[in-house]
């Protein structure tokens, strides 16, 4: 792209400001806003400046309904597990990894997903959802393939890091990288916001780029090329995830669901997590902040919160549902964040107070678009630890001794008494349940 074609472009938009210290840049800075303004689709411009002309809309929560959630149990456990065995056999299977956040709250600089959270060997969160599907591929005999989005802040370092570590076992040609899209920033009147005279502040799209990045990259197309069906779609920071988890992709396979999501009953109230409802036929997810509090706390007949269920994120989606919704525009949300400008004299500036809007996709927006949707509950401390902060709840700390209770759980399961201070750590590749471990013998102590 040359200057005239970038000017053409941004005036399509009402961006021209974008070049507007053009002459002050040396040769490296205009090539590199060139390549940025290249990016740019003024249509995707002026939908986030229609969004922001709407306003942030709160929807009304207040006619939804608690949705009906499956507990499986015995026979019926049996079932679903034998059902998601067959697909796993029959190589239907695929893994989905969202891993293209920032990560500010847990104050880490790289991927998160390099982030160290082994209680003994230190590996990183990648390791762990790796691991699980190796030893899953392995149970089955067949290849669950991996993709995993990143961003363009992030993309390199976690590629790197699965070289480093031998992609953790698993064989590269069934690892697929993609990276999501980027929105530039803009302010209250939906002008782009530079953060330096030549460079143009953009932020991640939110982990519901997702389905324009899939499609973009050629990795839906690989999914379909390799006969997938149900594909896993999980975060990063959620170590303890059953990736794969065959009673989960058999309940949705039996429920011939195209969106299906685990839930756990919430530790509070008002936990922070997203709540599925039903308004009608169909459903939506409703976030923590947009309930009210005698939403929160309202009770059910049998003394329970008429709410219970939260969503940690884990879901399976039907292939051709992701297919279909890739072409479908999603709706924005906007957060009000301090971002660096350049000012009326070319000077960076750091507000102080919140001064311009970043632009999200989420994933569950497409729930209501579901012809049918499952919902199938699970024990929190089983699969739901994450790590989000430095410190306190959710935190690297709490997220290490919920690893290691489930691993001491497992141990006692198969008669290993394991006391609580001593440090604990199993492979996934190694044992993925109490079964595995029975299976392979315990060896205690360390190498
Ligand atoms: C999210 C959910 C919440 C759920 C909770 C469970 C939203 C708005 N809320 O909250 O309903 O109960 O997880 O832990 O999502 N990501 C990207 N690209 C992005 C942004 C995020 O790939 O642009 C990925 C992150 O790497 C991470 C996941 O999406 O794996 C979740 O992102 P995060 O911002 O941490 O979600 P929460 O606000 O904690």
């Amino acid at each position: 792209m040359n200057y005239a074609e970038a000017e053409k472009v941004l005036r399509k938009c009402g961006q021209e400001h974008v070049l507007a210290y053009w002459k002050k840049l040396g040769g490296k800075e205009r090539e590199a806003l060139l390549g940025q303004i290249a990016k740019i689709d003024p249509k995707s411009v002026r939908y986030c400046q229609e969004a922001l002309a709407k306003g942030a809309e709160v929807p009304d929560s207040s006619k939804g309904r608690a949705p009906k959630v499956a507990v499986l149990k015995g026979r019926k456990l049996a079932e679903a597990v034998a059902v998601g065995e067959k697909e796993l056999r029959a190589g239907r299977v695929a893994a989905l990894l969202v891993a293209g956040g920032q990560g500010s709250r847990l104050g880490y600089d790289g991927p998160k997903g390099c982030y160290s959270i082994g209680p003994i060997t230190g590996a990183p969160l990648f390791y762990f959802h790796a691991r699980k599907i190796l030893a899953r591929t392995v149970r089955y005999g067949r290849t669950i393939p991996f993709y995993v989005m990143t961003s363009e802040a992030n993309n390199e370092a976690t590629v790197r890091c699965f070289e480093e570590n031998g992609y953790f076992g698993l064989n590269p040609d069934d690892v697929f990288f993609f990276t999501q899209g980027m929105w530039p920033g803009m302010t209250k009147d939906g002008k782009i916001i530079m953060d330096a005279p030549g460079h143009v502040f953009m932020s991640p799209d939110g982990h519901g780029g997702l389905l324009a990045a899939l499609k973009r990259s050629g990795a839906l197309a690989d999914m379909k090329r390799r006969g997938i069906r149900s594909v896993f779609f999980f975060q990063v920071d959620n170590p303890l995830v059953e990736v794969a988890d065959p009673a989960f992709i058999g309940y949705h396979v039996m429920e011939k669901s195209e969106y299906s999501l685990k839930l756990c009953a919430k530790r509070e109230p008002k936990e922070k997590v997203g709540m599925p409802m039903q308004f009608g036929k169909t459903f939506r997810m409703v976030e923590y902040t947009e309930m009210t509090d005698e939403q929160c706390n309202r009770k059910g007949r049998d003394g329970r919160l008429y709410f219970l269920y939260g969503s940690p994120a884990i879901h399976v989606f039907d292939r051709a549902f992701l297919d279909r919704e890739a072409s479908k525009a999603m709706p924005l949300h906007l957060a009000f964040k301090k971002i660096p400008f350049v000012d009326a004299k070319g000077k960076v500036v750091k507000p102080a107070e919140p001064n311009g809007y970043k632009f999200e996709k989420f994933i569950f927006d497409v729930l209501p678009n579901a012809r049918r949707a499952a919902f199938l509950a699970f024990d929190q401390k089983d699969e739901f630890s994450p790590v989000k902060n430095a410190e306190g709840p959710d935190s690297p700390a709490t997220c290490r001794a919920d690893m290691q209770a489930k691993w001491r759980r497992w141990l006692a399961e198969c008669g290993v008494d394991c006391p609580e201070g001593l440090p604990l750590e199993i492979d996934p590749a190694y044992a993925v349940d109490a079964a595995d471990i029975r299976a392979n013998g315990v060896c205690l102590g360390a190498e």
